[in-house]
């Protein structure tokens, strides 16, 4: 305990004497709280309050019946930039949520919103029932984030690390800990600047997991992770599934999402495009075909729905939503010499949502 006194007043007093690092420290510490850091004359200030702030007990009898994350037209927006475009989505306890989008899609700005990191232009977000806007403070108790860019203080060490940060949410399981530091292989006896990309990234995620959140908001969370370290992480998901928590998980990486995820979510430029279970977004798309043709390929491109087709000498690939008679009657007259037919990946769903020719923006 003296000891994460003292880093937290070293840390005021390293921000006030010009240390940028002291100082995002404590800003993430100041979001972590609810707290402006305009308020504080000095860094010094800000530190002392955040020791000094007692722990909110969390509400559990009105946590019990909401779900997990509830958001209603959840917006935001950068001047003509709509990073978000009302949200409407609810995640029940215990569920692992894929939230999958390219760069800029919003997934950043959504788990910031939930967490009342910023101000929504409009609409509204729930962690268990609680008005993550309003009382953050009490929001953040049920949960443990991951952040997309991680910045942490390059003079402590892993150690030390964990501790405060296991001091800013208020709950670690002490034993789990030190199973997960022994699960990923890290060494805690490293300064921060000294570890590699893969190792602070195992080092936010240790420090989320070990809390036992209610709700684990994962930003991008195996970026740099090495295979091996990915499956630790798939087995903590895992585990925190069966032990009763709900993870959102936004990613890129579909294989992650495919073997991990009760439902996937697809964001694209702000706008939810989708969401479900991984067999129910497979029925609502589209076959995928392909044919090698005897004569030349003929226009698909005014078949009712045929899209996304591509032509490789005789050989036409396209994805068909629909009946597929007039597709057929086009293609046999110019005589078919083999073709098939298949359910997508979830790569494929993935890209038609959002990387397909006729898919973009
Ligand atoms: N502070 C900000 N000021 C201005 N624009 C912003 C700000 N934060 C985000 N944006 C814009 O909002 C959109 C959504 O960004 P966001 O970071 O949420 O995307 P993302 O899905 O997390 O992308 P990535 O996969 O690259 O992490 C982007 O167009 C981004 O440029
Ligand atoms: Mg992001």
């Amino acid at each position: 305990m003296a000891k994460t006194t003292a880093t937290l007043a070293e840390l005021g007093r390293r921000a006030d004497a010009g240390d940028d690092g002291a100082m995002y420290a404590l800003i993430d510490v100041a979001a972590e709280l609810g707290v402006d850091p305009d308020d504080y004359k000095t860094w010094t200030a800000l530190a002392s309050f955040a020791e000094s702030r007692p722990k909110a007990k969390a509400p559990r009898r009105r946590a019990k019946a909401a779900p997990a994350i509830r958001t209603q037209g959840l917006s935001k927006s950068y001047g003509d930039t709509k990073a978000l475009v009302s949200l409407d989505l609810e995640v029940p306890k215990t569920e692992v949520l894929g939230y999958l989008g390219p760069n800029g899609a919003g997934k950043t700005t959504t788990i910031r919103l939930l967490l009342g990191l910023i101000k929504p232009t409009a609409g509204r977000s729930e962690i268990f029932g609680i008005d993550t806007q309003r009382d953050p403070v009490a929001a953040h108790k049920h949960t443990a984030f991951v952040p997309g860019e991680v910045s942490l203080w390059p003079s402590l060490t892993g150690a030390e690390t964990l501790h405060l940060l296991g001091r800013i949410h208020g709950e670690v399981d002490i034993a789990y800990r030190d199973e997960l530091v022994e699960r990923f292989d890290l060494d805690p006896s490293k300064k921060v600047r000294a570890y590699s990309k893969g190792n602070r990234q195992k080092l936010i995620l240790i420090a989320s997991l070990m809390t036992r959140a209610d709700l684990l908001l994962l930003d991008e969370p195996t970026a740099g992770l090495d295979p091996l370290m990915e499956r630790t992480f798939r087995e903590c998901v895992g585990e925190a599934k069966e032990r009763g928590q709900t993870v959102f998980l936004s990613s890129h990486i579909l294989s992650e999402v495919e073997a991990l995820c009760d439902r996937i979510a697809i964001l694209r430029a702000g706008e939810l495009v989708e969401v479900g279970t991984l067999e129910q977004m497979r029925h609502l798309t589209a076959l995928q075909v392909e044919a090698q043709l005897d004569g030349t390929v003929p226009d698909l491109s005014r078949i009712p729905g045929v899209h996304g087709f591509e032509v490789h000498g005789k050989t036409v690939r396209c994805q068909v939503t629909g009946p597929m008679e007039p597709l057929l009657r086009a293609l046999a007259k110019a005589g078919v010499h083999h073709m098939t037919s298949r359910e997508p990946s979830l790569e494929e769903l993935f890209l038609a949502h959002y990387g397909g020719s006729d898919a973009h923006p």
